[in-house]
């Protein structure tokens, strides 16, 4: 099935050309074409995203985007429009002028093609089922999550066997959501928890923008900590110790903020008035470090009680080297695998939402085609 996938939720005009195969227990993902427009320097200038203006800029992306994933001199070997079997298209959650751009966007080219090709499909997708699937791309050379049968087994595909995958632990961490899910299989989950106000991206941004460092701040923070120690500064970890699988992000980012409303009334003014950058760098280090112990200790606390064959990670914020490799650490010592998307497919990106598009057809699960800001797992 060959797929044109739709994302406008947020401040990316991502689209992608996919062609699916093999049912729900083997399906496989061959990439055709990925573009993505980044509206990051639209935003910075206001440290975050402007909703009407992500409508603005995916209005006026989604067909030069459109055009250089499917039409144009590089075409070459990719399918034309009138080659789709499906188009997938973003409906929630997320900033609903932009989402509306998407689905508008999908709505129009859907009606456009089906007079010429009757058996044209256009499938509703949740984001957030989009970060979820995205570790089905864990194989980047092929895009296949269960490698041919001829292929020798080893090492790194060890988890790709259905039989050795679930239960799974999955989190999925960005700049709206932290949820922690436990997987039966590709299509039955049971969510164990989720952030009770802010998501953890939004709090790492939230810091960012205390440490006047630009947006978006997940990537900053991670870049200043490098520099910093992370245990000069002891943070709070927010429900760390409660039974549930809930998160709570907003009593951390309060904790930083009166820190540094301290430090700077304790010391003498500054050239500039801000914090010197060894202050700034131990902040974000041990922020950081409050923060992903949060995420790693629940995960892998459900991970043991629920027998987890593999923990998934997936989200804007898996993009974190920590995170990877702190959860990476604790699942080798739990003698289980651990799946995070190749990079490229942890923030918002259309080859995920093409993926769950798949998933969902197979599923027979539609969603309405309207956007839906607050849509859920
Ligand atoms: O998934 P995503 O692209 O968009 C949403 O669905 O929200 O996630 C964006 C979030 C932002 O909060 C951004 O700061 C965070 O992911 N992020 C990171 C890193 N890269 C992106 N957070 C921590 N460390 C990173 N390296
Ligand atoms: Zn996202």
């Amino acid at each position: 099935m060959r797929i044109l996938a739709i994302e406008t939720s947020c401040d990316e005009t991502a689209l992608a050309l996919l062609e699916a195969t093999g049912g729900l227990s083997a399906p496989q993902f061959k990439i055709l074409g990925n573009v993505i427009s980044s509206q990051i320097e639209v935003h910075r200038p206001w440290g975050g995203v402007v909703p009407n203006l992500a409508k603005r800029e995916h209005l006026k992306n989604l067909p030069v985007v459109l055009e250089e994933l499917v039409g144009g001199p590089a075409s070459g070997k990719k399918p034309g429009l009138l080659a789709l079997d499906a188009i997938a298209v973003t409906v929630g959650p997320g900033l609903e002028p932009a989402l509306w751009t998407g689905v508008n966007f999908a709505k129009e080219l859907y009606k456009n093609l089906k007079k010429k090709n009757s058996k044209l499909k256009l499938i509703g997708v949740n984001h957030l089922e989009g970060h979820l699937y995205s570790f089905l791309l864990k194989q980047k050379a092929e895009f296949s999550i269960f490698p041919p049968e001829a292929d020798p087994p080893s090492e790194d595909n060890f988890q790709f066997s259905k039989r050795k995958l679930f239960p799974a632990i999955a989190l999925i961490v960005s700049g709206g959501h932290t949820i922690l899910l436990k997987m039966d299989s590709l299509t039955k989950w049971k969510k164990l928890g989720e952030t009770r106000d802010d998501a953890v991206g939004e709090a790492f941004d939230k810091v960012a923008k205390m440490l006047d460092l630009p947006y978006p701040g997940g990537p900053e923070i991670q870049k200043l900590a490098k520099q910093g120690n992370s245990h000069a500064i002891e943070f709070p970890r927010p429900m760390i110790h409660d039974k549930s699988y809930d998160f709570s992000y907003s009593g951390l980012k309060t904790s930083v903020l009166y820190y540094l409303r301290d430090r700077k009334e304790a010391e003498p003014p500054r050239v500039g008035g801000s914090a010197s950058r060894k202050l700034k760098a131990d902040v974000a280090a041990s922020f950081q470090e409050a923060a992903l112990d949060v995420l790693v200790t629940k995960a892998t606390r459900a991970a043991k009680e629920y027998e987890a064959r593999s923990i998934f990670l997936s989200g804007g914020v898996a993009a974190n080297a920590s995170l990877r490799e702190k959860l990476e650490a604790t699942s080798k010592k739990m003698r289980i695998g651990f799946i995070a998307p190749p990079m490229d497919f942890n923030t918002d990106n259309g080859v995920m939402i093409g993926v769950a598009g798949y998933i969902s057809y197979l599923r027979k699960k539609n969603k309405r085609i309207t956007a839906q800001a607050n849509l859920n797992l």
